[in-house]
């Protein structure tokens, strides 16, 4: 690999994976976009235009086998994730996978073991808010040990939405919720166990659609986390978390724009939508990853990460269906997670 600058494929370059396209061109030293791949040409021309001249690919499949590119960033939807992520593995190639990993749990379990079977991590799992420097400031006093043992996650998250239109509570959960179930499990520093969660349907005559929804998890150590995910807040975006500790607790910055106060008016901007609220994590992310990816270490959230998210989600999402709590039903972590 060239020591000096990454060569990286971007596949999918709408909102997310255009963002990561421009922090790469503009904003890491040490990687350069030299492709990118979109089913819609014209955008990645546009895109791969923006960023000095990248190569164009239709095939993601060719774009991941080009000599010339050393890592791949994945940023198409979903569903295709767990296999263009297997598919950098069969070549040995470092990639930062937006999440989930996958849709469902098996194929995250496929992707695990593959990865496991090659006996090194390639796969990043895009949870950017371990960079958000708010989120991060929260995890450096838990594990400072200041407020004791930490006992309770409480995660708040609002969206708007896009479209106007319902969104179902699988995709709900499964990809917007994920990342504060991450969060928890991060910031708790343990595996759950038992999860319940509650929603209320968008439309009030289909349970399969989500306006809001509330998880509750049960962690190995007794602790719990809830979180409360409001897919159409109305008003903006927000994301907070906090850990109640035995001693003490701390809560990140739940807006990023300061606190005004005008003629006996206090307010204070919401962010229109995560690109803006998690600017700064996008940035450090993508710079650490393709720092990472040089060096050949990973410290950034991995493949497993990404499959205990969707072992949560898919607890939870039958905790719906059952209407009670759900145990969560895992494999064995593999060595090269820390066993
Ligand atoms: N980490 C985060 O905070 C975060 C935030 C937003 C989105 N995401 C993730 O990023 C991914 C993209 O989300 P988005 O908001 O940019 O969506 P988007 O709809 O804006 O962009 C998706 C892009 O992928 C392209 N595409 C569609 N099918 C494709 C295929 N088979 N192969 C290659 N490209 C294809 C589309 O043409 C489009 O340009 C999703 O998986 C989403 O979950 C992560």
């Amino acid at each position: 690999m060239n020591e000096r600058a990454l060569r990286i494929g971007v596949i999918g370059v709408g909102g997310m994976g255009a963002r990561h396209a421009r922090n790469l061109a503009g904003a890491v030293a040490r990687g350069r976009v030299a492709a990118v791949m979109d089913v819609d040409t014209v955008r990645a021309s546009a895109v791969a235009e923006e960023c000095g001249g990248a190569r164009v690919y239709d095939d993601a499949l060719a774009l991941i086998r080009d000599p010339q590119v050393d890592a791949v960033v994945i940023a198409s939807p979903d569903p295709t994730h767990a296999a263009l992520a297997q598919a950098c593995l069969a070549v040995g190639k470092p990639v930062l996978c937006e999440k989930p990993l996958a849709t469902n749990l098996q194929d995250a379990r496929a992707v695990v073991e593959a990865e496991a079977a090659l006996g090194r991590r390639l796969i990043q799992v895009g949870f950017m808010r371990v960079y958000d420097p708010s989120h991060q400031d929260v995890k450096a006093v838990v594990t400072s040990g200041r407020i004791g043992r930490p006992l309770f996650f409480r995660g708040y998250h609002t969206n708007t939405s896009q479209d106007g239109l319902p969104r179902t509570l699988d995709d709900v959960v499964v990809n917007s919720a994920v990342h504060d179930i991450h969060s928890a499990r991060w910031l708790l520093d343990d595996e759950a166990t038992e999860v319940f969660i509650q929603h209320i349907p968008w439309n009030p005559n289909d349970p399969t659609t989500c306006r809001l929804v509330t998880v509750q998890i049960r962690f190995a150590r007794g602790g719990l986390a809830f979180i409360e995910m409001n897919a159409d807040a109305g008003y903006g975006y927000e994301v907070t978390a906090a850990v109640v500790g035995e001693q003490g607790a701390v809560e990140s910055q739940a807006l990023a724009s300061p606190a005004v106060r005008i003629g006996g008016v206090r307010s204070q901007t919401v962010d229109p939508d995560w690109l803006v609220r998690f600017n700064t994590a996008y940035t450090r992310e993508i710079q650490a990853w393709t720092e990472d990816a040089l060096a050949g270490r990973y410290t950034g959230p991995s493949a497993w990460d990404g499959y205990m998210a969707l072992a949560i989600a898919e607890a939870a999402l039958e905790s719906a269906r059952v209407g009670r709590p759900v145990a969560v039903k895992a494999m064995e972590r593999p060595e090269i997670y820390g066993g």
